[in-house]
């Protein structure tokens, strides 16, 4: 397994660092982290974006937290902990990544005070920031896994589509919808990507392009609105995106505009795939209805940055993800393997075989 090429968090000696993913690709440079309180905000703001880089980040900021706090008298470090555990759930709604990280935080956390002698808050952070470490390894592990089933569906000269940006910057390396075509065109796959822009935040236009562009995989920028033309003409072979979270029923939460692709994929018999771990797999959800929908600041389709072009007056809505019907998708590409046309049934299997 080659390490990835982009770190998108990284720890240092005492601290987190994380790509500043909203000033690429204009700049590269890390952000220094220090608190759950700061991890929070991160993901807020969309310094790390992305579902598995989301649970990364809330992993390390619970290592972190525990960290600040260890030399807390024991009855402050649990309410102050819990307070990190309570500000990161809160940070964003739709990735269930985030959520799944902090239960495995607070397995760790609870394992450390059941023992009849409770472990004391300096190794409580340890053993936090080994499994901070563990979610981030196993992540790669499982982007390649991934990737390895994934890429048996691209045949040699595809052109596919991919919306946002669910590479190696929305995870901890290689990425999911990314890392089936980096897999597939290291095995020597002559493979073009085409990206949509994704307004408001444009990953696709600012994040995935430079991915693609780092390592030479050809890779064609369009509207989001041009993806229609596109494949009425013949140009789109197949389509796969990422996830924020899949229902118990397959439907998927994903990227606003993910619907949209899924219906033109169907109305012109073009394969729709999604690439996700089965850390993004919400069994307690029963269906796309349940999932929590973000809604952004309307100040993010107002303008980008500093420019500003929207009509004042005019009421915005910022729905950051939609719901795409699992009848739509014609396989979850996961590190267990492809599960095609998904299904309640078929979902469940997959973990019956025994989660991660
Ligand atoms: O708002 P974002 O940039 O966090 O949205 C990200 C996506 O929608 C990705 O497609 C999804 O998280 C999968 S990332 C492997």
């Amino acid at each position: 397994m080659t390490p990835s090429k982009v770190e998108t968090l990284r720890w240092r000696d005492d601290h987190l660092e994380m790509i500043d993913q909203r000033v690429l690709p204009a700049r590269f440079e890390y952000l220094r982290f220090d608190s759950a309180a700061d991890v929070a905000l991160g993901i807020r703001d969309m310094v790390v974006r992305g579902a598995p880089a989301i649970g990364c980040a809330a992993a390390y900021g619970i290592a972190l937290e525990a960290r600040r706090l260890r030399h807390h008298p024991p009855t402050e470090f649990i309410s102050e902990l819990n307070k990190g555990f309570d500000c990161l759930l809160q940070s964003r709604p739709t990735a269930v990544n985030l959520g799944w990280a902090l239960d495995r935080m607070r397995r760790i956390w609870n394992a450390c005070r059941s023992t009849d002698k409770a472990a004391p808050p300096h190794e409580i952070a340890e053993r936090l920031l080994s499994e901070a470490h563990a979610i981030k390894s196993e992540d790669i592990a499982i982007n390649h896994a991934i990737g390895a089933h994934g890429a048996a569906l691209i045949a040699d000269r595809a052109r596919v589509l991919t919306h946002c940006n669910a590479g190696a910057l929305a995870t901890a390396g290689h990425g999911t919808a990314l890392g089936v075509i980096r897999t597939a065109f290291a095995s020597g796959k002559r493979i073009s990507v085409i990206a949509d822009e994704t307004r408001p935040f444009l990953q696709g236009a600012r994040l995935t392009a430079w991915e693609m562009v780092q390592e030479n995989i050809p890779v064609m920028l369009i509207t989001d609105s041009s993806a229609g033309h596109m494949m009425s003409r013949g140009e789109v072979d197949l389509v796969i995106v990422g996830a924020d979270r899949v229902a118990a029923n397959g439907d998927v939460a994903n990227k606003i505009g993910t619907y949209t692709l899924a219906v033109l994929a169907a109305r012109h018999a073009i394969p729709f795939y999604v690439a996700c771990p089965l850390s993004t797999i919400d069994l307690a959800t029963a269906s796309g209805a349940q999932i929590p929908i973000e809604e952004r600041a309307p100040d993010e389709i107002a303008g980008f940055g500093d420019l500003r072009w929207a009509c004042e007056g005019a009421v915005m809505r910022n729905p950051a993800f939609d719901v795409t019907p699992a009848e739509l998708i014609g396989g979850l590409i996961t590190e267990k393997g492809v599960v095609r046309a998904p299904d309640e049934r078929k979902i469940r299997a997959l973990f019956d075989q025994g989660a991660p």
